[in-house]
């Protein structure tokens, strides 16, 4: 049910409750606060040293992944790096051309543009960004019928900052304008146990390192789900414990949450029931998938999915997804292998 949604506290998507004031105290502002993603960590840091001891802008970055990785973060940290301003906006929020170049023509030398999901603004709009990237330019139209003209207007030196779930919606000629693209990838446990530590150092909560394990083994390889567990654990540790989290507490914690031992929740669950039980195991287009779970497609692709991939428990090929055998034991269903053609 496509209602159940912001209830899904495994999800990686981006939920109201993700703004609080204690979110923001826990997301990192520098490069050197930032935990996991040394790559990236390491690339940035470069770009940016080597940009402002230039006194120029920095290039424009993109950067792609899975929901709740950090690439929001990321760009506020860039901005502080810099020490500039970022304006945050986002592709569906951009519907005129004007609006893009209203925006544009706003900002100041060395700021930043935030632009999240990006690959969802519209081709009128995507055209005011090309100068922009390229020329730090923007092209109006003024007057209308055949006295209209094109004017040219200079920015000053600018960055664009952009995000994506999907690297493959992206135009060629819009990819083609970043200097660096960045693929933002799941985080290991051991990344993920700082995260949580981080977090229960500065909320002073104690927390006990099988506990932070425990976790961080069941947040699906991204942070804001583990700071999202680490808040339920911690709620279950004050009322039925004295507020210490210990191993115990945080496993009864995520069972009441019906989260299993690899962060499976029931919409995981569900999915791969169906493909094995429904669909014989696979392969089934994604479209037919979400429709038997009665599940938004972009759901199951953006969240649901990857994490899937990643565990092994899924195979995605041109004909649609299968479930691997280790989804049939994680599930304790017997596996079945598909009928060989018999080749005698
Ligand atoms: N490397 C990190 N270290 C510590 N905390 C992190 C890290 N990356 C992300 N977080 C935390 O995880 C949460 C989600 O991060 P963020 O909002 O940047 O993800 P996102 O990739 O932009 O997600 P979306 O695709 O939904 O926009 C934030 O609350 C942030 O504090
Ligand atoms: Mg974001």
């Amino acid at each position: 049910m496509a209602n159940e949604l912001p209830d899904r506290l495994v999800s990686g998507r981006h939920r109201p409750e993700d703004d609080s004031v204690l979110d923001r105290a826990l997301r990192p502002r520098t490069l050197d606060e930032l935990i996991g993603q040394d790559q990236i960590r390491d690339n940035l840091r470069l770009m940016i040293q080597a940009a402002r001891a230039r006194g120029e802008a920095l290039d424009h970055v993109l950067f792609y992944g899975p929901p709740g990785l950090g690439k929001t973060t990321l760009s506020h940290i860039i901005g502080n790096e810099m020490q500039s301003n970022v304006r945050v906006t986002s592709g569906p929020a951009i519907e005129r051309p004007g609006d893009l170049a209203a925006i544009l023509t706003n900002l100041r030398a060395r700021d930043v543009l935030f632009i999240d999901e990006i690959h969802r603004l519209n081709r009128a709009v995507e055209e005011i960004l090309y100068p922009a990237m390229e020329d730090y330019a923007v092209d109006i139209v003024i007057g209308k019928g055949p006295a209209a003209r094109s004017v040219r207007l200079k920015l000053p030196p600018i960055t664009v900052v952009g995000a994506t779930t999907r690297l493959a919606l992206i135009s060629a000629p819009l990819r083609a304008r970043f200097g660096a693209v960045f693929r933002v990838d799941f985080y290991p446990v051991e990344a993920l146990e700082q995260i949580i530590a981080r977090a229960a150092r500065l909320l002073e909560t104690p927390i006990d390192p099988e506990a932070l394990h425990l976790i961080a083994q069941r947040a699906r390889g991204t942070p804001r789900v583990a700071l999202r567990l680490f808040k339920r654990a911690r709620d279950y540790a004050q009322v039925k414990g004295e507020g210490h989290i210990t191993a115990t507490l945080a496993d009864e914690a995520l069972a009441l949450l019906g989260i299993d031992a690899l962060g499976l929740d029931d919409l995981d669950r569900r999915v791969l029931r169906a493909i094995i039980e429904k669909f014989g195991g696979g392969p089934v287009g994604l479209e037919t998938l979400a429709a038997s779970v009665s599940e938004e497609s972009d759901t199951i692709a953006d969240v649901v999915e990857p994490y899937l991939l990643q565990l092994g428990f899924l195979e995605r090929t041109a004909r649609g997804r299968s479930a691997t055998p280790r989804a049939y034991a994680h599930l304790g269903i017997p596996y079945v292998p598909p009928a060989q053609p018999n080749l005698l």
